[in-house]
């Protein structure tokens, strides 16, 4: 018995080593400690056994069982472990790893621009403020000094919201210049603000047309308010925009709301004023209309001309961009092509 006991011990032990799945266990836990097992048997028979026997025997069947016991409960640690680990080998996570790029949006090329042109103004004390892009022909036109049948109408071929004879009939802003209106009737002098926005013409499109496109308004009333601030105002603002070395031009230009106009130009960017095809031969990139308030806009806004006066200018944005870019054609602002907008 003593002999049989060894025997089972050891076929056990090496049959509970050879035990590779956690799920096993049970089986051999039956067949080794269970109740039908050989070891439970020997267990059974001592009573059967002779004191002396039973002592021997009963003492050597107890630390198999409990050797057995503790094997198995080693066994069904160390495979615990081993499915943990291999689970997590599958699953774990290197938290050293750099972080997986997430594609990012960005501003519109026009929307840089138009943020830009504002700071500037911002930073001279100028207020931001927008306007609608549905206006009436009277603040559109009218307002600015351009009557039903001035020929400055020509100047901007106009998208009709309702049908033009109506003196109060809707459209497409032509310009951003209603704004200027719209700001002296709501608010007494002084006035310091520029106004972004879209704009609108009934345009055939090519490389330096689009029927939509955006600008800049400028507008400043107060007391002595000369020709001088708006030059001095107009000029810094290039120097910031498209560097301190870059020329800039001030010539007498023609707008029916503005007496004075002018116009600002700066040093072609391409060929720093020796003439090439981007300015025509000139030197010179135009940049925005410009002047001081005309009276009869001024009066008819409810503001004296004889106490108070003022500069308003408006500019381009896509030209903007067109000359510091190098832009060929202002197709590329809105035809939604991710090769030319991944690249500001
Ligand atoms: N509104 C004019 C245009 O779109 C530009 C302009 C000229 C605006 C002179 C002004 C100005 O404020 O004083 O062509």
């Amino acid at each position: 018995m003593q002999q049989e006991l060894e025997q089972l011990e050891s076929a056990a032990l090496d049959e509970l080593a050879r035990v590779s799945e956690l799920s096993q266990l049970e089986a051999w836990r039956v067949q080794y400690l269970g109740k039908k097992s050989a070891l439970t048997a020997v267990l059974r028979s001592l009573s059967s056994l002779s004191s002396d026997e039973r002592k021997v025997i009963g003492a050597r069947a107890n630390s198999v069982k409990e050797s057995l016991q503790n094997s198995l409960a080693t066994r069904k640690e160390t495979l615990s472990l081993e499915s943990l680990d291999e689970s997590l080998g599958a699953s774990a996570i290197d938290v050293t790893l750099p972080g997986r790029p997430l594609p990012h949006g960005r501003l519109h090329p026009t929307t840089q621009v138009m943020g830009e042109i504002c700071s500037v103004f911002a930073g001279m004390g100028f207020q931001i403020i927008e306007g609608p892009e549905v206006e009436r022909d009277y603040y559109n036109f009218e307002a600015l000094n351009i009557p039903e049948t001035h020929p400055a109408r020509d100047m901007f071929a106009t998208l009709w919201v309702d049908a033009r004879e109506d003196r109060n009939a809707r459209l497409l802003r032509t310009h951003t210049s209603p704004m200027q209106i719209r700001l002296m009737e709501q608010q007494k002098p002084p006035l310091r603000f520029v106004v972004p926005g879209r704009t609108y013409r009934y345009e055939a499109t090519d490389a330096t047309h689009e029927w939509m496109f955006h600008q800049v308004e400028g507008l400043a009333i107060d007391v002595d308010i000369t020709l001088r601030d708006l030059k001095e105002t107009l000029f810094e603002f290039c120097k910031k925009v498209f560097g301190r070395d870059t020329g800039v031009r001030f010539r007498c230009d023609y707008f029916p709301f503005v007496e004075p106009g002018g116009e600002v130009a700066i040093e072609c960017v391409s060929c720093k004023g020796a003439g090439c095809r981007l300015c025509g031969g000139t030197g010179w990139l135009e940049i925005l209309g410009c002047g001081m308030v005309h009276p009869d806009v001024l009066s008819r806004c409810g503001i004296d001309p004889s106490v108070h006066s003022g500069f308003a200018f408006g500019m381009g944005v896509e030209r903007v961009s067109i000359l510091r870019h190098g832009i060929d054609d202002i197709r590329h602002f809105y035809s939604d092509d991710f090769r030319f907008l991944r690249q500001f």
